[in-house]
């Protein structure tokens, strides 16, 4: 049995013997009572990120409700005040004039009232017209039934937009009917305006195994109908959280607004499955008409689909930054050591840099790439080009600091690829392929990339890199971040994560961009279409004595078209 029959399989038998003992299935975070009003002792520096978002201490999960308001990006996001796990949920605040560097002000939503007594859960922001932001959000209510509340600004001329209310009247503004199941019923996304006057939503369920996203109507974003039939749901997926959904152009990398439909775009549909905990999302059509999303046939939906990111990265939300005219997509990044070395570190869970997202030309997939104001942090920089890198060979890309560095490599590939390993058509499993073969295993062209994070005798390194095969009708491509050498720790999560990466080799390039940052790799292959977060925990490789390296262990000689790197400052981090 393949591993996602297998889950699915897991899946059901779970949440079938939770429902006769009648226990309330929540969000599927675990629940650690002894720690999680715990207070950090200490918030330990060695593994904390510089230019990823994190609070200053204790827990973060999903970002909620971001939005760009009169100038100014607001981030919020699930928090926990009283520890360093899951629990105590509130929605915590910052503000920032660029997306890098944030001001943490007081959280605006808390549990307070009986709809939301037990739980202050994910949520989105919509701008209404006039200029009036408003937020969705999941409310745990006293009788534990997940339901959607409503908060407004408690004064709209405040630019920091400090003070949130929950007004009672109309508060819930949906509840779980006879059909929706109140303990999977959760995550709102942004509203879009419909040309028949009709606000929309979207609310994350499931019914059995089957993941849902209903779709909600109202005209006046207070009272709200469900509609007849969800916007898309797919058997044997199980609980959909966070969906998202958004239109992108047919061409250029411009944002749109979520509520535009016309000719020349075409729709993402995102959710995140609680059964895999990773985002997947198709491209397809929006048939306004009759309310219904439908995934094109180049997509493949459901956990054998496309995800943003095949590392660390879950419960996205993607907004339209109507400045720049883009959408920009959060993602929070998890940890992967231990719950006790959380608590010890006093701190658990980054965001992923925030990435504009726009559609690729073949209009299969999208495409990723961090915010361009991230590039203001770039300092010191080092540059190199034209090398080769032969077989069995690592080149050290010196005189950064290669904890905390932006590196960008184009490679060029042999001219003949004949050399390259044969593809065997049952290696449908990217993860399983790169755990096979690993950054070690000889090859033909590939692998090649970057050993990241490494110490100086690679006790410890991350290595990122590309694996060339030949195929009947064209090459595949593999992108691995395999965490196995990371770390000398023990007890730790360490993956190899990989993923195929859909890219013409007739120019024979193939670009790597990495985001190093002590205890994150963030890296973008062929210029984001395949994009692995992995978080990791060197106890060598640390500050001044981590190094960088490009390597190639393929029997092909690689060509290093250019290397830059930028040794990255530290922005003003909450
Ligand atoms: C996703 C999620 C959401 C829920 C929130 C609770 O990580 O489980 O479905 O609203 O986290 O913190």
């Amino acid at each position: 049995m393949d591993i996602s029959k297998f889950l699915s399989v897991l899946f059901l038998l779970c949440s079938l013997c939770l429902e006769c003992n009648n226990v309330v299935v929540k969000a599927s975070h675990k629940v650690y009572p002894e720690f999680q009003s715990l207070s950090a002792v200490e918030v330990k520096q060695i593994h904390r990120t510089r230019f990823h978002f994190q609070p200053p201490k204790h827990w973060m999960n999903d970002p909620n409700g971001p939005m760009y308001f009169n100038g100014l990006y607001h981030f919020f996001y699930q928090y926990n005040p009283k520890g360093a796990v899951w629990g105590n949920i509130v929605w915590a605040h910052s503000v920032s004039k660029d997306l890098i560097n944030w001001e943490a002000l007081e959280p605006i939503i808390y549990p307070t009232k009986p709809f939301d007594k037990n739980g202050c859960w994910s949520g989105s922001a919509t701008i209404l017209p006039g200029n009036k932001p408003i937020i969705l959000y999941t409310g745990i209510d006293t009788q534990n039934q997940q339901v959607q509340n409503y908060a407004i600004p408690k004064n709209y001329s405040d630019p920091y937009l400090r003070e949130w209310v929950k007004p009672n009247k109309n508060n819930p503004i949906m509840v779980a009917d006879e059909i929706v199941n109140g303990s999977a019923f959760r995550d709102p996304t942004t509203a879009w305006f419909g040309k028949d006057g009709h606000w929309r939503i979207l609310v994350g369920s499931r019914r059995k195994n089957r993941g849902i996203a209903h779709l909600y109507k109202s005209k006046d974003f207070v009272n709200w109908v469900k509609a007849k039939h969800p916007l898309h749901s797919k058997a044997k997926t199980g609980m959909w959280e966070c969906p998202d959904f958004y239109p992108v152009s047919l061409s250029g990398k411009n944002g749109l607004d979520t509520s535009l439909v016309g000719p020349n775009l075409k729709h993402v549909f995102k959710v995140s499955l609680d059964v895999t905990r990773s985002d997947y999302y198709t491209v397809g059509k929006y048939h306004t008409q009759i309310d219904r999303y439908v995934p094109d046939n180049t997509s493949v939906d459901g956990w054998d689909g496309l995800r943003y990111d095949y590392g660390n990265f879950y419960a996205s939300k993607s907004f339209f930054d109507a400045g720049k005219k883009r959408r920009i997509l959060w993602g929070w990044a998890n940890e992967s050591d231990s719950t006790k070395n959380d608590v010890e570190k006093g701190w658990a869970g980054i965001q992923a840099i925030p990435r504009i997202v726009w559609l690729d030309s073949s209009g299969k997939q999208v495409l990723q790439w961090s915010v361009e104001e991230l590039e203001t942090l770039r300092g010191n920089k080092v540059h190199i080009n034209n090398q080769q890198v032969k077989k069995g060979e690592h080149v050290e890309i010196k005189g950064i600091t290669a904890a905390q560095v932006d590196v960008e490599v184009t490679f060029l590939l042999p001219k003949s690829l004949d050399n390259a390993e044969e593809f065997d058509a049952s290696w449908v499993n990217a993860r399983d392929l790169c755990g096979l073969k690993g950054s070690k295993v000889q090859g033909g062209v590939g692998p090649f990339g970057l050993l990241t994070l490494a110490s100086s005798h690679l006790e410890e390194y991350t290595p990122v890199f590309f694996r060339v095969f030949k195929a009947p009708k064209k090459h595949v491509v593999l992108m691995c971040s395999d965490a196995r050498s990371s770390s000398l720790m023990d007890g730790l999560y360490k993956p190899s994560f990989a993923g195929f990466v859909d890219v013409d080799l007739t120019d024979r390039k193939l670009s790597l961009r990495s985001l190093i940052d002590h205890s994150v790799v963030e890296s973008f292959g062929a210029g984001g279409k395949t994009c692995i977060l992995s978080r990791v925990y060197p106890t060598l490789a640390v500050y001044n004595d981590a190094h960088l390296y490009a390597f190639n262990n393929g029997t092909e000689s690689i060509t290093i078209e250019n290397v830059n790197a930028w040794s990255m400052n530290s922005p003003r981090m909450n």
